[in-house]
C-alpha cells in the first residue's frame, strides 16, 4: 500500500494511506488555487496548524459534514466546539506532545508564528506536525519563520518536509533552503506560495537551487498533484 500526499493548494493537504485519508489546514472554498470544494472532500480526519483563516477557514464545516475527528491545539478544540463540533470529535493537544491515531503517529511541534482564530480569539500557540505513517515520516513546517530546533525534528529521520516558501507571512526560498540544510529529508515539497502576489515564487528555481546545494529531492507539485510515498 502507498500513501499519497496531494497538495489542495497553499498549506492544505490530503494524506490518503489507502485506510485513512487525513486533511490538514482546510482552506478549500476561499483558496484560489484549490481544485475542489469543501463540500467534496472526505475525511475521517482533521489536521489544524494554527488559527488563521487560510488554514481553518472549512475546518468546522468539514468536520461537521463527515465526522471526522480534528486534532488541533487545545485552543483551537475549543473554538470548534463553538461551531458546532462536536467534543468526542475533537482532539486536543500542545506543543512537543504526541499521539497514536488509527493512521499514523502524530507529534505537534513547535513553530514560529502568530495564531489568532478568525473571531479575534486566541489559537494557542502556531505549530507543525511531524507524522510517523506506515510508508515513513512526514513533517509539515506549516505556517513558520526558520528556527534552528528544526535541527532536533530531522534527528527522527524525515522522508518528506513540506515547507513553505512564500516569505511575507512565513520563510521565504533563502530561509527555508537554509531549513533543508538543518532538517535533512529525503525528499521536501515547497508549499505556501503563488496563491496571491504577497507570496509568489518561482518553486523550480528554488527545487533547482536546493538539489545543487544539499543534494535532497525537491519537488515541486501543481495544487491537485501528489507525491507517493
Ligand atoms: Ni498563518
Ligand atoms: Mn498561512
Amino acid at each position: 500500500m502507498t500513501t499519497k500526499l496531494t497538495w489542495l493548494g497553499h498549506g492544505t493537504w490530503l494524506i490518503d494511506t489507502g485506510e485513512h485519508r487525513v486533511l490538514l489546514d482546510p482552506f478549500l472554498n476561499d483558496n484560489p488555487t484549490c481544485p475542489v470544494q469543501a463540500d467534496q472532500v472526505e475525511c475521517d480526519f482533521i489536521l489544524i496548524s494554527h488559527g488563521h483563516f487560510d488554514h481553518v477557514a472549512d475546518a468546522a464545516a468539514v468536520a461537521r459534514r463527515t465526522g471526522a475527528t480534528v486534532i488541533a491545539i487545545f485552543e483551537i478544540c475549543q473554538w470548534l466546539q463553538k461551531q458546532g463540533v462536536e467534543e468526542s470529535k475533537t482532539w486536543a493537544m500542545n506543543l512537543g506532545g504526541s499521539c497514536q491515531q488509527p493512521f499514523g503517529r502524530v507529534k505537534l511541534t513547535p513553530a514560529v508564528h502568530s495564531s489568532t482564530l478568525p473571531d479575534g480569539s486566541s489559537g494557542g500557540d502556531p505549530g507543525g506536525f511531524l507524522l510517523t505513517l506506515a510508508e515513513g515520516k512526514v513533517y509539515f513546517a506549516c505556517d513558520t519563520a526558520l528556527f534552528s530546533d528544526m535541527e532536533l525534528i530531522g534527528r527522527a529521520g524525515l522522508d518528506v518536509a513540506v515547507l513553505p516558501i512564500g516569505d511575507n507571512f512565513t520563510m521565504g526560498p533563502e530561509d527555508a533552503l537554509e531549513a533543508v540544510k538543518l532538517l535533512r529529508p529525503r525528499c521536501v515539497i515547497p508549499a505556501h506560495y503563488n496563491t496571491w502576489p504577497p507570496i509568489a515564487q518561482d518553486a523550480q528555481a528554488w527545487a533547482h537551487r536546493v538539489k545543487e546545494q544539499t543534494g535532497v529531492e525537491a519537488v515541486v507539485l501543481e495544487p491537485g498533484g501528489e507525491y507517493s510515498l
